[in-house]
């Protein structure tokens, strides 16, 4: 089983990030941006980066708001990311820069291509048969778009956990292969722990809202399944955090 550690990943990404976020073009205006997407693009037409971060920008804003529903932020970021052109040469440098990992025997991670208060987007590579194994995502939402390639993914929620935390029990209500131009999503109480098993190579596109911070990434946790289906109980699986 693939494994990686996201505190290790990112710090030592800093550079690479860096990296990135020079290389992104400079003609990101916030013209451009504020425009693509409400003006010059006809409605369901492909938005361009500038606009998809604009627009995910105004939605993840709203978590603000004491009636903020997830269920509806990730239903408008799925819209809004099924309409991203992929093919953006704001999205090039990152892609780029992730062919780099190709053949290094892990899954890559470009972390925080885009970093803002209220969510930043990461892109994850994949070869085939590489996976990242059952997380979770504390108190965050997650939409995840499949730019290339197919991936397996399963999803569950914290059905019970023993006091000491440690010892827990996993629904898994979702299980689908992911195709191209698909999105899956998470919110802070459903689907929150998943595991991901690429078919074939596979680039995806994540927004996290909240972004990770310092306080997240230490309350993330990591959980060893145990394939056995709970004393014989369909899709309840026991599994201890490590
Ligand atoms: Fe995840």
């Amino acid at each position: 089983m693939d494994e990686y550690d996201r505190r290790s990943f990112i710090t030592t990404s800093l550079p690479g990030l860096l990296g990135v976020t020079m290389a992104l073009p400079a003609l990101t205006a916030f013209a451009t941006r504020a425009n693509a997407f409400q003006g010059r693009i006809k409605e369901n037409g492909a938005i361009n980066w500038d606009a998809f971060l604009t627009a995910i920008e105004k939605e993840a804003a709203k978590q603000h708001l004491d009636n903020w529903s997830e269920n509806d932020y990730i239903k408008r970021a799925s819209a809004i990311m099924k309409r991203l052109n992929i093919k953006d040469p704001g999205l090039e440098a990152a892609f780029l820069n992730a062919e780099r990992g190709i053949g290094n025997k892990r899954v890559d991670f470009i972390p925080m291509i885009e970093k803002k208060k209220d969510y930043h987007v990461t892109l994850l590579q994949f070869e085939e048969e590489e996976e990242i194994s059952h997380h979770d995502h504390p108190e965050m939402t997650g939409v995840i778009l499949n730019a290339t390639g197919e991936i397996e993914v399963w999803n569950y929620d914290m059905l019970a956990e023993r006091e000491d935390k440690e010892d827990v029990l996993l629904l898994q209500t979702n299980h689908t292969m992911l195709s191209k131009g698909q999105v899956s999503t998470l919110t802070s109480k459903e689907r929150n722990i998943h595991r991901l098993k690429a078919k074939k190579f596979t680039q995806l596109i994540d927004i996290f809202a909240p972004p990770y911070d310092k306080q997240k990434i230490a309350d993330s946790s990591w959980f060893d399944v145990d394939p056995e289906g709970y004393k014989g109980q369909l899709e309840i699986y026991q599994a201890k955090r490590r």
